[in-house]
């Protein structure tokens, strides 16, 4: 059997026949058969728009990969920091390597002054932090003149560097401001993770960090940081298409992931919980979300019709937290909720599995974190994705500034007609 298609233009009687490679199949031959001829594909159902080598996604089966490497085997044996090296060098690094990456990353946490004095200090007492993130995240690159050099590889990959090392001072640095707490400098001798988790929740002198924490927290991000052409990606890609530098990018790429359908799901489906408040709720819940009163949140996927590799590793690290931070109350909502659509006829014919977010935002409130960062939680690991789809496209010869066409549907050509004669 051929691995091509031929499309044939019922209007002409014209046919072209293309090759299928990786299951897909060019555009440009329907230009072929009339250039004034689009595809229609709103959300781009059916759309590849790139072709990427870092993260290799299979939802009927539940497989993810990056750079080849099954999500369960970095999740047991590697460092948040070991996989941000592999998605944007695309190989494991040597001990070398990996300790040299790793003392740069931790000798960039510091941020300029101004931004927590002046930037931070300027929000109204109750911002969602997740809206200061986004925001301080583009004012970063403001603080280099060198942000806008992004076909310097030199450059790039400093600015890279400065993005991965940073945001997670910034993400503390909201937290801290919406509390009313000192802010807590970078401890360049800790890792990523447990740094992180000190400029969160340390108070005082002796705030130890529990080790079991700090690996769920690191495996939380290794979890979160790609998933190939979502929303937030996609977005990430369409504004370094028109070669804007790599912090106003992120801010996108946070912009995109800050909508309760991507990453503020985590947050809705803690609130969903809370809201349910008991297990005895839940059928009447699930009766209430057939019904269309609302979506089952942190259930469902655009790819993965089968089960989310992610949750299944998180529903695990959850239980590891809890042993150490005792029970979340709402762990036997979520059980039970899973049950009970899990059974569903209405979920089973969607093929509705709980994803990522399912329970990743029960584990973030026992480590302490407030409902409202959740989303933060996940623009911290994802930032090191949304930077190697950057590099990788800026090296993509393919690639050119993002512009789809449209169907328009608006009215034909019509007389201006002066205001005092409508
Ligand atoms: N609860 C109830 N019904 C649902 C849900 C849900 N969570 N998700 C999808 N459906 C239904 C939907 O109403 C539709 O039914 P029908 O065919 O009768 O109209 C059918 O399932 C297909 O849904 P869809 O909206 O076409 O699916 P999609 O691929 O466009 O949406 C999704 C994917 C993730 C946006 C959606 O499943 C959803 O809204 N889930 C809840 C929010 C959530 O958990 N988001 C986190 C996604 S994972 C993290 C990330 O990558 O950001």
């Amino acid at each position: 059997m051929a691995d091509t298609i031929t499309i044939i233009d019922d209007r002409t009687g014209k046919k072209v026949t293309v090759p299928i490679t990786g299951g897909t199949f060019p555009s440009s031959a329907l230009r072929e058969l009339d250039p004034s001829l689009f595809m229609y594909d709103p959300a781009y159902l059916s759309t590849a728009s790139c072709a990427s080598a870092i993260t290799y996604l299979d939802g009927d089966a539940g497989i993810l990969r990056y750079r080849g490497y099954p999500i369960e085997q970095l999740a047991e044996h590697s460092t948040y920091l070991e996989v941000a090296y592999l998605l944007l060098n695309g190989e494991l690094p040597t001990a070398d390597q990996l300790s040299t990456w790793a003392h740069s990353v931790t000798h960039h946490t510091m941020i300029h002054e101004n931004m927590r004095k002046r930037f931070v200090d300027g929000f109204h007492y109750d911002a969602h932090p997740m809206g200061m993130f986004v925001s301080a995240t583009a004012a970063l690159g403001t603080f280099y003149d060198d942000a806008k050099d992004i076909f310097d590889k030199q450059s790039f990959d400093k600015q890279v560097l400065r993005l991965i090392a940073k945001v997670p001072t910034i993400a503390a640095m909201c937290y801290r401001f919406s509390q009313g707490l000192p802010f807590v400098l970078p401890n360049n001798s800790m890792p990523y993770a447990q740094n992180f988790l000190n400029m969160m929740f340390r108070i005082g002198d002796d705030h130890a960090i529990d080790p079991v924490l700090a690996r769920a927290m690191d495996v939380l991000f290794i979890l979160h940081a790609d998933h190939e052409q979502n929303c937030g990606t996609t977005t990430m890609r369409v504004v370094s298409s028109a070669n804007s530098d790599p912090y106003t990018s992120t801010a996108a790429a946070a912009s995109a992931l800050y909508g309760p359908l991507h990453g503020g799901a985590n947050e809705a489906v803690v609130r969903m919980l809370a809201e349910i408040g008991h297990i005895d709720n839940v059928p009447s819940f699930i009766e209430g979300v057939k019904n269309g009163s609302g979506r089952l949140m942190g259930f469902g996927h655009r790819v993965y019709k089968n089960f989310d590799p992610r949750a299944r590793i998180i529903k695990q690290t959850a239980y590891d937290v809890f042993e150490v931070t005792g029970k979340n109350p709402l762990l036997d909502v979520a059980l039970k909720l899973e049950e009970v659509a899990l059974k569903d006829e209405y979920f089973v014919k969607r093929k509705l599995y709980p994803n990522v977010d399912f329970y990743s935002g029960l584990i973030y409130q026992a480590l302490g974190f407030p409902v409202d960062m959740f989303t933060v939680l996940f623009a911290i690991p994802r930032t090191v994705g949304w930077l190697a789809h950057m590099q990788e496209l800026l090296g993509d010869k393919e690639q050119k500034i993002s512009r789809p066409r449209q169907l328009y549907i608006g009215s034909d050509e019509r007389n201006y007609t002066p205001i005092n004669k409508r």
